[in-house]
């Protein structure tokens, strides 16, 4: 059915909505979308720039950083550093996605920054060493996926890196035991009151050593720019172990 017959019969079928309960169990049929609550936007075109393999960097880490200087560049680019984070429990496989703030890139991968106590993506990692990281720049019509393994940094990277947050930062680190269920508001905001009291007229906050930085050491890194009708270029960069060259393919949209 197209778009636009499907919208128009939803003029009607919507205000029988209350009737969807018992028409979803009379059909028994739960593949089948029934009444939608949200339908989906209008579409639009990916049409203002191209990538082709004479503009590939030979290594995807200096790929990345075009790209990623490209998107601080970029005034509509309000937040080029946020990512999606994915990371997923074995053995039961569920996957788990969160969005986070990118912090440091080097020749061996991708830095973030979070909590390795209480959070979900630190119980994922510890049964599941696997990550991948996504990166959407609206305004420049790019993505760029990235998944690998994840490894710790060291202890003095973290430490280099939390001295540079804002104090009431660093007492948040402190503070919240993330993900755990608490009770209340003001329970965390005693925590915080507790910390703050704590390191009362201390300058340096150390770095509680249930925090760091936490590497995506890529295996693949996918280069995504979006064309006119779907007909997007991808580029990816592929090698089965850290000791490996990589190989770059294009894939089909
Ligand atoms: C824009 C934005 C930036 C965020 N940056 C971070 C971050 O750098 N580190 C972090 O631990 N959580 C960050 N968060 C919070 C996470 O999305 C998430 O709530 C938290 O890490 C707990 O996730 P987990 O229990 O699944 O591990 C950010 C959230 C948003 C919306």
């Amino acid at each position: 059915m197209s778009y636009t017959l499907w919208k128009q019969l939803s003029r009607f079928t919507w205000p029988l909505r209350k009737y969807a309960p018992i028409l979803r169990t009379m059909a028994d049929d739960t593949g089948r979308t029934q009444t939608p609550i949200i339908f989906a936007p209008e579409t639009y075109q990916y049409d203002k720039f191209s990538l082709d393999e004479s503009q590939l960097e030979k290594d995807p880490i200096d790929q990345f950083t075009k790209w990623f200087n490209e998107a601080k560049q970029d005034n509509s680019e309000t937040l080029p550093e946020a990512i999606t984070f994915s990371s997923a429990e074995l053995p039961s496989g569920r996957v788990s996605s969160r969005v986070l703030l990118f912090k440091e890139l080097d020749h061996r991968g991708f830095v973030i920054y979070s909590n390795w106590g209480t959070s979900k993506k630190a119980k994922d990692i510890q049964s599941n060493p696997h990550g991948a990281i996504n990166f959407f720049w609206k305004d420049l019509q790019r993505q760029v996926r990235i998944d690998g393994f994840t490894e710790h940094v060291n202890r003095e990277t973290s430490e280099r890196y939390f001295k540079t947050r804002p104090r009431g930062s660093k007492i948040g680190a402190w503070s919240s035991p993330q993900s755990s269920i608490i009770k209340s508001r003001a329970e965390l905001d005693e925590l915080a009151k507790e910390n703050e009291k704590r390191f009362e007229g201390q300058e340096e906050i150390p770095c509680p050593d249930f925090w760091g930085g936490l590497r995506v050491v890529p295996l693949e890194i996918e280069f995504w720019q979006g064309r006119p009708s779907r007909l997007h270029d991808r580029f990816t960069y592929r090698r089965k172990t850290e000791h490996d060259e990589w190989e770059v393919f294009r894939l089909a949209p």
